[in-house]
């Protein structure tokens, strides 16, 4: 089993859209029994509370299923994901606190797979109202997450950056 874990702040806009993302690919390969998805916030204000209004609208115009999702905090039991995915840089400085710097090679951000990503950084549409935006970076750092996985585990299928 591969676990996948992705982190934000609240866990109500961009994680659970990664989360809901990612398992819709997932499912598509027929790897659902083998890779295990979650999502988690640094923060717990949200906790027990479905996604904000605006990710649930996104994911449904998309078709994608939005059961399952609930917010919850990060803690340090955590560690035990394989791969631990921040939306932004500190997203992933709370994690590492959280975790213990000893994790480190494990966390990283979403839009580092995103080359074409100047800013690495996925923006909180809890602030910026474009959940479109956050929609589509989700979508391209999710796919090129799905593909790393299936490289560095060995899955038929997948592609090393550069392969044709
Ligand atoms: P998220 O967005 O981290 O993408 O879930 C936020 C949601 C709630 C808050 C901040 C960011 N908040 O301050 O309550």
């Amino acid at each position: 089993m591969i676990n996948v874990l992705f982190v934000c702040l609240g866990n109500i806009c961009r994680s659970p859209m990664a989360e809901a993302v990612f398992k819709s690919l997932v499912k598509e390969k027929g790897l659902e029994n083998t890779i295990k998805v979650d999502s988690a916030g640094t923060g717990n204000w949200h906790v027990g509370n479905p996604p904000h209004e605006g990710t649930q609208e996104i994911l449904q115009k998309n078709n994608i299923s939005t059961t399952g999702l609930t917010a919850r905090q990060i803690n340090e039991n955590d560690s035990n994901y394989n791969y631990i995915i921040a939306m932004d840089e500190s997203n992933k400085e709370n994690i590492l606190d959280v975790l213990g710097s000893r994790h480190q090679e494990k966390v990283f951000q979403l839009l580092d797979l995103v080359e074409e990503a100047v800013d690495k950084n996925v923006p909180d549409p809890y602030f910026t109202g474009n959940f479109e935006e956050v929609f589509e970076l989700v979508t391209k750092g999710c796919n090129n997450l799905l593909n790393k996985i299936m490289v560095e585990n060995n899955f038929e299928g997948g592609q090393r950056y550069g392969e044709k």
